[in-house]
């Protein structure tokens, strides 16, 4: 297993970290791994009663790492090799609570796994964004229904197409997140409320959450977008913008036409 996650087990809590911030705990390939084997270890193990995500540094996570992006577009990563379906799979099914506690920036699917959250504290100077449009790809985990329904289609299509970010604070007014707090309290909070959630009634917990919840239904618009994403991560509009990000100079999309 990766060391770029972290895994521990106490009290009924497992804490998974993602733990690379040298690159602002960008998730790679075997990162999504790591995430989806925990996830699943979570359902089997009675031991475990409530799963914890958090992030080691200053950053929640960037997003995808966007190297194993653009190993997909040059077709050197097979699409069916790509974990991230395995980890969105296990958070779309997932029976047991998932607690989130967020620092800094939440990019991509740092915000969009957020949905699948049933409680989430961020910092709050946090930052939350979806920015899919600008490396030409499309919402995933469900949030192109999710984050609408929370937050209304405008704002969810600014996050999408603009890459407008939301904060912290606003994170916490518009429904996002339960609550925002200074960054120093927001682990702290986070695993309180886990281990309070780890000794409430683990079966009305688990039948409350799956009547809050329809797998079946996020699952069928993550297969959804998962198509169209894999479409769009094969286009000259995605090439350009994964060989923008590696050359740090923007993106420019002019000579596409859709
Ligand atoms: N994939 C791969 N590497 C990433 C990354 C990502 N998503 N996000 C950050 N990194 C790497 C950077 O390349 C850099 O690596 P280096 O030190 O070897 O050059 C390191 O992490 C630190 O990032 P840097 O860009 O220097 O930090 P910053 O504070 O100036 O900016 C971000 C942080 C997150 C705003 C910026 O890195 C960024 O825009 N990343 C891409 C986010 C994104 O679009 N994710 C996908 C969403 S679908």
């Amino acid at each position: 297993m990766t060391d770029h996650v972290r895994v521990s087990v106490e009290d009924g809590v497992m804490r998974i970290a993602f733990n690379r911030p040298d690159k602002k705990n960008a998730i790679t390939n075997a990162m999504y791994l790591a995430l989806s084997e925990s996830l699943q270890r979570a359902e089997t193990d009675p031991q475990i009663r409530v799963v914890l995500f958090e992030a080691e540094g200053d950053a929640f996570t960037a997003g995808n790492d966007i190297a194993d992006f653009a190993a997909v577009a040059a077709g050197t990563l097979a699409r069916g090799d790509m974990k991230v379906h395995a980890f969105l799979e296990a958070l779309a099914r997932g029976r047991k609570p998932y607690v989130a506690a967020v620092q800094g920036l939440a990019v991509g699917i740092g915000t969009t796994m957020l949905m699948h959250c049933d409680l989430v504290f961020v910092a709050e100077d946090a930052k939350l964004s979806t920015p899919f449009v600008n490396l030409a790809l499309v919402p995933e985990a469900a949030s192109s229904w999710l984050i609408p329904a929370r937050i209304g289609y405008g704002r969810a299509f600014a996050m999408f197409a603009l890459g407008d970010a939301v904060d912290g604070r606003s994170a916490a007014a518009l429904g996002l997140a339960n609550a925002a707090l200074p960054v120093g309290e927001v682990r702290t909070k986070a695993l309180e409320a886990a281990q309070a959630l780890a000794r409430k009634p683990a079966g009305a917990l688990q039948a409350t959450k799956s009547l809050m919840r329809d797998g079946a239904a996020i699952a069928a618009v993550m297969q959804r977008e998962s198509d169209v994403f894999a479409q769009r991560l094969q286009s000259a509009e995605a090439r350009e913008a994964f060989r923008a990000f590696a050359e740090r100079r923007p993106a420019d999309f002019s000579k596409f036409s859709g």
